[in-house]
Parts: C-alpha cells; sequence; structure tokens
C-alpha cells in the first residue's frame, strides 16, 4: 500500500494530456464479449479497475494484449458464464458482463456486488430491465442468475436515471429480439461512447446523447475497432489542482463539452478558462478564491465524481458554501480527513457547508475511497508543509500514475512504495 508525500504551496504550471476515460473503458470493455472475434479499444487508460476487467474476463475465456495503451480483447474461446465474487468485491463495474453475456449466451451468473465504501449502491434496476426482457432471474447464495433463450425487446422506464443500469440494458437489447426502448436513460459521454461502439459493431440504436433510445435488436454483431474518449473526471481533477495552487494549466485533449457545469463553476470561482478546439486552458485566480455552491446532478449536471474534488476546493475559498450530492447520500468520507487538514466542513444530511479557511496544514490523512483520495491530494498540493496521503491504491483504481502528471506541472509529490501505508 503506497503512500503520497506532497510538500505542498507550489503552483501548477504547463500542459497535460489527459488519459483515456475509466468509465468509459469498464463499458466498452465487457461490450466486446457481444462480438466473437478481436476488437480493439484504442486510448485505454492504464488502471487497476481496467486490469480488475481485464482479469474479469480473462476468467471468462478472453485472451488479451494491452500495449501503448491499445487493447485487444479476443472473445472467441469464451471458457465461463460466471463473474465470481473475488472480482465483483473488488469493482462493482464487474455486474457490466452481466448484459453481454445473457443477451449472448443465454446465460449469466454474477456476483452480487454488495456494500460500497459510501452507502448503498443498487442494482435493482438492472435486475427489473432483464425481467421486463424475458429473463428469468434467481438470486442465489449471493448470486445473481439469470437466464433466457433470447431476450425479447421491451419498454423500460427508468425511475432514476442510471448509468450502470443504462449501458447493462442497452448490452442486452442489441442482441434481443425485436425494439427495445429506454425512457429516462442516462446520457453520460462514457454511455455515448459505448453506443458508438455498439453501432461500430452493427447494432441498430437511435438516440444517441438523448435520454430516450431506441434499439433494434440484431441477429449478430462483429467485432470492431474504438477509440475511448478522454477521462472528464481526471480533467476536472487536474484543473482543481490548477485553481487551487492559483496555477495555469493547459489539457491539451480534453473537449470542453463534457466538462462544461464544472468549468463554469471553476469561472464562478474566479478561474479564467480558455478554449479553442481541443485544447482548455485554465488560470487561476491570483487573489481570493470566490466560494461557490455546488449541487451534483445527471448529466450534463455537476458530477458527483467531483464533488469531493470542489469541496477540497471551497474549503480554501472566501466565505461560506455549500456542496450537495444528490445522487449519493452519502458520499462524504473525505470530510473528516480534510477537517485533519485545518478545512472548516460540516456534514449535514447530504450537504457539506464549507467554511473557506486562510490556509490548510500538513498531516497524515487516509484515503477511503477514489474521489475521496483525489481531494485529498488536491488539499495537500495547497497545504502548508507536508501531507501524507495514505492507501493510494484507491487512486491507481482511477487515475494514471496521477503523481507523475502532477510533477510534470511542478507539483513536489512522491510516492512511497511500502506494505505498513
Ligand atoms: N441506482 C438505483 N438502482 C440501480 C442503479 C442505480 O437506485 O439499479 C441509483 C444509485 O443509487 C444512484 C443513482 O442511481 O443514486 C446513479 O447511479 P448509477 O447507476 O448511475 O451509478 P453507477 O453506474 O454504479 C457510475 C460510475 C460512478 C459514478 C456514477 C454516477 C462507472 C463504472 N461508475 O456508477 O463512478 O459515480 O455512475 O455518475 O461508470 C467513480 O468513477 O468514482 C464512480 C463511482
Amino acid at each position: 500500500m503506497d503512500k503520497f508525500v506532497i510538500r505542498g504551496g507550489k503552483k501548477l504550471l504547463g500542459e497535460i494530456e489527459i488519459s483515456g476515460a475509466k468509465n468509459a473503458s469498464l463499458a466498452l470493455m465487457p461490450a466486446s464479449l457481444l462480438a466473437t472475434g478481436t476488437s480493439i479499444l484504442e486510448n485505454t487508460p492504464e488502471l487497476n479497475d481496467v486490469y480488475t476487467m481485464m482479469k474479469l474476463l480473462n476468467h471468462l475465456g478472453v485472451e488479451s494484449t494491452f500495449q501503448n495503451h491499445q487493447l485487444k480483447l479476443n472473445t472467441e474461446k469464451i471458457i465461463s458464464k460466471e463473474a465470481p465474487y473475488e472480482h465483483v468485491k473488488k469493482m462493482r463495474a464487474s455486474v457490466y458482463v452481466l448484459g453481454p453475456l445473457l443477451t449472448k449466451f443465454g446465460f449469466a451468473k454474477v456476483s452480487l456486488p454488495g456494500g460500497c465504501a459510501w452507502g448503498p449502491r443498487p442494482i435493482n434496476l438492472h435486475i427489473e430491465g432483464f425481467k421486463k426482457m424475458g429473463a428469468q432471474i434467481d438470486l442465489n447464495e449471493g448470486y445473481i442468475i439469470a437466464k433466457a433463450k433470447r431476450l425479447s425487446g421491451a419498454k423500460i422506464t427508468f425511475d432514476v436515471s442510471s448509468v450502470g443500469a443504462t449501458g447493462n440494458i442497452i448490452m442486452a437489447a442489441v442482441l434481443a429480439k425485436g425494439m427495445t426502448v429506454i425512457n429516462n436513460a442516462a446520457m453520460e459521454p462514457e454511455i455515448s461512447n459505448l453506443i458508438e461502439f455498439l453501432i461500430g459493431m452493427g447494432a441498430k440504436i437511435h438516440g444517441i446523447t438523448t435520454s430516450k433510445l431506441e434499439i433494434e435488436g440484431v441477429d449478430e454483431l462483429k467485432p470492431t475497432k474504438i477509440r475511448t474518449i478522454p477521462d472528464r473526471i481526471e480533467a476536472g481533477t487536474i484543473l482543481i489542482a490548477a485553481a487551487i495552487t492559483k496555477g495555469k494549466v493547459t489539457l491539451k485533449n480534453m473537449p470542453n463539452r463534457y466538462i462544461e457545469s464544472v468549468l463554469a463553476k471553476l469561472e464562478d470561482s474566479g478561474c479564467k478558462i480558455l478554449v479553442s478546439n481541443d485544447i482548455l486552458q485554465i488560470d487561476g485566480v491570483n487573489n481570493g478564491i470566490n466560494s461557490s455552491n455546488v449541487t451534483t446532478a445527471i448529466y450534463p449536471g455537476f458530477p458527483t465524481d467531483m464533488q469531493a474534488q470542489w469541496t477540497a476546493y471551497m474549503s480554501v475559498a472566501e466565505g461560506v458554501s455549500t456542496v450537495t450530492d444528490t445522487i449519493y447520500l452519502d458520499r462524504f468520507k473525505h470530510v473528516p480527513e480534510l477537517v485533519r487538514l485545518g478545512a472548516d466542513i460540516i456534514v449535514n444530511e447530504n450537504s457539506a457547508v464549507i467554511r473557506g479557511v486562510k490556509k490548510l496544514t500538513g498531516a497524515k490523512v487516509m484515503s477511503t475511497d477514489l474521489r475521496a483520495s483525489a481531494s485529498l491530494v488536491l488539499a495537500g498540493l495547497a497545504a502548508e508543509g507536508i501531507t501524507e496521503v495514505l492507501r493510494v491504491y484507491h487512486l491507481d483504481r482511477g487515475y494514471q500514475r496521477i503523481e507523475e502528471k502532477l510533477r510534470k506541472l511542478g507539483a513536489d509529490i512522491e510516492r512511497v512504495e511500502g506494505k505498513e501505508y
């Protein structure tokens, strides 16, 4: 379990390239199961979650090669339709194999994901959707056992917009018999990336980027190639790293349309944002950072995956701000750790009330989950003195060597390898 040692107070300056999106890769990889042969995923990030998904696919019989961010997945020799607990417990996105296995092979056995570091994350919408499509679903000894001769198209209206349920049902519907209509579908860019991939395979999907999807099932799909979109959450995290250190950073390959809600809030806080072609530049505030309230929402709203990072940023802003999470009501594990660094934050139900402080002071803090860890790194970059962020394996799940990227921008951050952190 490595740790980061950060000597805060350095302005971040320079240019950086953003890696491929974790949450796109985690949908694209299992989607490769839908076509027999070798699909190629370009711009795949080197992340622990990607390796976890790769191991799960390998367990099913998929052969993988991964070089220079190009991931080749050969699905010719599938030997198992079961996602065991050992894989799923490490990463909830493993549940994405359910739709492809069920629709392609008529059977899937997938461990129920169980709890999460920050509250309940049910998968009832996935299960109800498959049932509507004619699947027989049993829950037995912690596993979902799903069977269907061939799934049938259905009209599915989600009560809540869910990225995972949308992705899983799309993947099931592309090979089902007849038309599936999904109302209140998630519109996140990672879902559009998945749809693009499936269309490339020969799927018939209408409504990409909208909340109503119409999917006409086909008998067979062919393997294809897709480029993974850049990671908007990594981009947002780096932008806040620039803002919190009052630096100036250029992102070379980040389409601003994916993170408009974050850019608007950064401008509100006083940063200057410059957009031209695919280049995105942030120039941090010279004097005081304005406080700016945030409420998370489904895309294109402010992402819940940026909530912890924004909380860290607002902890050194002027005045009082609130950060409310409407997607995950309990996602505030970073707060007590930010308080250890000198932040003044009180959590009230699903809102954090943040009273900006003049300065944060370095301390040892503990990562509890991916985005919480990112917020601690951001706070450490701004804090006076030395911050040690323990258990950075959480960060390695979703950020590709973030310390190297931050160092390239002038941060004083190093990874210390060890067992005891
Ligand atoms: N929900 C249900 N029932 C379901 C599914 C979801 O009630 O069957 C609720 C959830 O409890 C939540 C809301 O719907 O309140 C949205 O959850 P969603 O299903 O969209 O989340 P997810 O698919 O499990 C993905 C990302 C998360 C990100 C959320 C929200 C992947 C692999 N994960 O999770 O990413 O927070 O969407 O945008 O795409 C992260 O990267 O740090 C991360 C946690």
